[in-house]
């Protein structure tokens, strides 16, 4: 992805690997700074992926992956263990230790190679989902799906950085994404580095916007598909698919093969995180809800295969009933 950095324009990916070092955009601190965070140790990889220094389902898989290495040499069940327990519901986690519990040789080539496969697959998912992409088209995401959340490119910001880049003269609708706001600081952040022209709109507006007939097409990331179609993403995703179908508006999934979990049947089985309340009671780290309030936080919902048009994924564009065809090409 295209960042400013140190007053120069340059590419980088949202992590990788320094020498034995993990190297990380800090993504707390977007968009007011773009700072570095170094990782030598498992443990300290696995905090990054449970305060959110690293986020959005396919990084935090590149993140397990390459912390599988960090860990390696101190007993890699051990190194997979304290990583299971960081995040439970982006299906990607759990794939890279997999993946790297299953593979031979350097450990360090082995993460490289995940998360290197991981940046081509979303590139692909950027050329499939091109073509879905009309001229002019007023396009909706929620939460981060871009170069952030996945290494590089993106997932729903694939498509979206290659309309851009082929002249179709798009315009992005970013949710904002209470209560964690990621649309708002981070997938803006991401356009406006690419020039790409948008609006933050509270989460509460797509409707509006939809019902007026100022939004021809969704598109959002997941963190784990089942085998029936169904995907679990942001908490906000599932309303935003409802009022979608309800105005005829196409809602494309875009998600890597990675996030596709074939052992699981539907959506209700996946585990949903909830995390602390202090995220919906507060704004900035200042209290804003009353004294004793109680707050709930899921972290992600499920959106029910039937709202979703298509997925968008590295070996094509699939719809929902078509999932299961998938599972034999997923084990890379
Ligand atoms: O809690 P987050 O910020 O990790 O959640 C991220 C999302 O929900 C993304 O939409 C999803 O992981 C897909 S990222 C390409």
């Amino acid at each position: 992805m295209r960042v400013i950095f140190n007053g120069k324009a340059k590419q980088m990916r949202a992590l990788w690997m320094e020498g034995k070092t993990l190297v990380m955009i800090d993504q707390l601190a977007l968009p007011g700074s773009l700072k570095l965070v170094k990782c030598k140790t498992l443990e300290s990889v696995a905090a990054a992926i449970e305060d959110m220094t690293v986020r959005g389902a396919p990084a935090i898989g590149a993140a397990a992956a390459y912390g599988m290495a960090i860990g390696w040499k101190d007993g890699k069940d051990k190194a997979a263990a304290r990583l299971r327990k960081t995040r439970p519901t982006a299906r990607d986690l759990f794939r890279a230790i997999e993946y790297m519990l299953a593979s031979k040789g350097d450990p360090f080539a082995s993460a490289e190679r995940y998360a290197t496969d991981v940046a081509d697959a979303c590139k692909r998912i950027g050329e499939f989902g091109l073509p879905l992409i009309p001229k002019k088209a007023r396009i909706l995401t929620h939460c981060n799906a871009g170069a952030l959340a996945t290494v590089d490119y993106g997932t729903a910001l694939a498509p979206i950085r290659a309309a851009h880049a082929a002249k179709r003269g798009i315009f992005v609708f970013a949710d904002e994404t209470r209560p964690r706001l990621q649309g708002m600081a981070l997938t803006s952040w991401e356009l406006l580095n690419e020039g790409i022209p948008h609006a933050i709109i509270a989460d509460n507006a797509a409707g509006h916007f939809m019902r007026r007939g100022e939004i021809d097409l969704v598109i959002t990331g997941a963190d784990r598909i089942t085998l029936n179609g169904d995907a679990a993403n942001k908490i906000g995703t599932y309303e935003k698919a409802v009022v979608a179908k309800e105005n005829g508006i196409p809602f494309y999934v875009a998600a890597p093969l990675t996030t596709f979990d074939f052992s699981l049947k539907t959506g209700n089985e996946i585990p949903i995180e909830e995390r602390p309340e202090s995220e919906v009671l507060e704004l900035g780290g200042i209290r804003v809800a009353p004294k004793g309030a109680r707050a709930r936080n899921p972290a992600f919902d499920v959106t029910p295969a039937k709202y979703i048009t298509a997925f968008i994924t590295e070996n094509g564009v699939v719809r929902p009933r078509d999932v299961k065809k998938l599972a034999g090409r997923a084990q890379r």
